[in-house]
């Protein structure tokens, strides 16, 4: 008997982004947040977990190459909760039931996305993996409950649980009971919002999520102010802009998160810089743009917003995605012909890039082949999926395939 099970997992983007964290090692937020489930059509992490009697410790490969499950690590913790929780909620119960929460597990993850695109991968790799070990052990559990294991593996992982938009309430409580994932409105609630990732060139390797926030946390005046002030009325307003489909006020609350996420990294000491050149002009080119559009409808027609790192990703209606791709493309030249995955430009295909009437087009630079290395056009999908036994990443012997 074979105990494994495959599941994927969800990259999501943040509107309200989570920058701070009020206990380390718990993982535990300074402040509540809210994303947007990417459709794992494109960009998912796939993770088979297997259970044996014989295997002699956890051992997990991450696209091919062995991670060191090192005790007390954030792999560990997540491995250990979820025996807790077989152990608990169905060995306990019915002592007929296998005892796997006492095997070691091999775990394979793999991304369809390459990690050099500088796509952050722990989001959807520890939702994959707390996803394959909850259907590897038939826990009866929620996604919410679920999200609170995520959580400890990667903060912004917890929101990967689910699909469509979904907020990471921070909890009061210090043993972050309350501390988890909630869908704020489903993928189908509003299936015309599309999303579209620039992935930036980018050499040099910056600081990462977990040592920058720290370091926010610990020097950043600013932080303290948006703590306080600022997220609590956002997580608000945002919300009812999803659940009313107000694209203008989803939209402008989304960039003004972002920038002040990257004021708060400029704020800390020293600063950190996340966005470049490439991305100052992303903004300026989708500022424009929404200039425009105000001009004429009243209303902004596109959001950007940049993680930990220069790449935008950029939310639009389906009714906007061409216009905003030529628009890109006139200001970013690609080397490779956009595809479109979703037969939305019709039989003449992308236009010349033709901008919208009194658009100034001396906002930005036409930049150098390459600046912007790829287009990734995805829509908003749904939560982790349980996957069927041939697609299994593990071989008979428990090692990657
Ligand atoms: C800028 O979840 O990667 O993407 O909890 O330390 O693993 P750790 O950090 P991580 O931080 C994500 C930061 C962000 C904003 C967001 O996704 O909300």
């Amino acid at each position: 008997m074979v105990f494994q099970a495959t599941t994927s997992a969800p990259v999501n983007i943040a509107c309200i982004k989570y920058w701070g964290k009020r206990d380390t090692s718990l993982i535990l937020p300074t402040n509540s947040s809210l994303s947007v489930t990417l459709d794992q059509d494109h960009l998912r992490s796939t993770t088979t977990s297997r259970a044996d009697p014989s295997f002699t410790s956890d051992r997990l490969w991450l696209n091919g190459k062995e991670e060191i499950v090192k005790d007390g690590g954030r792999m560990s913790t997540c491995i250990k909760e979820m025996k807790r929780l077989r152990k608990e909620l169905v060995e306990d119960k019915d002592p007929k039931a296998p005892q796997l929460s006492t095997f070691s597990v091999h775990i394979a993850s793999y991304n369809n996305f390459p990690t050099a695109a500088g796509l952050a991968s722990s989001a959807s790799g520890f939702a994959a993996l707390v996803s394959s070990l909850a259907a590897l052990y038939a826990l009866p559990c929620p996604p919410t409950t679920l999200s609170l294991i995520a959580r400890q593996g990667s903060g912004s992982a917890c929101r990967s649980l689910l699909g469509g938009f979904v907020a990471w309430e921070q909890g009061s409580q210090s043993n972050g009971l309350d501390s988890h994932a909630v869908q704020v409105a489903p993928e189908s609630h509003w299936p015309t919002m599309h999303a579209l990732i620039c992935v930036v060139n980018d050499a040099k390797k910056g600081t990462s999520s977990t040592s920058g926030m720290q370091r926010t946390v610990e020097t950043s005046p600013l932080l303290q102010h948006r703590i306080k002030h600022v997220v609590p009325q956002r997580m608000i307003d945002i919300s009812k802009a999803i659940l009313e489909k107000d694209f203008d006020s989803f939209a402008r609350i989304t960039m003004a998160d972002s920038n002040q996420f990257h004021a708060v990294a400029l704020d800390t000491s020293p600063p950190i810089f996340y966005m470049n050149d490439v991305s100052r002009a992303i903004i300026a080119v989708v500022e424009e743009y929404n200039r425009v559009a105000v001009e004429t409808t009243g209303k902004v027609k596109a959001a950007y917003t940049f993680d930990a790192g220069p790449n935008a990703v950029i939310y639009t209606e389906e009714a906007n995605v061409k216009e905003i791709i030529e628009m890109i493309v006139k200001f970013f030249p690609q080397q490779e012909k956009f595809k479109d995955p979703f037969g939305l430009f019709g039989a003449q295909g992308l236009g010349e890039g033709k901008l919208p009437q009194g658009f100034n087009e001396a906002v930005a630079k036409t930049w150098e082949l390459g600046s912007v290395k790829g287009l990734i056009h995805t829509k908003i999908g749904g939560g982790p999926r349980v996957l069927d036994e041939a697609e299994a990443l593990l071989n008979a012997e428990g090692t990657p395939k």
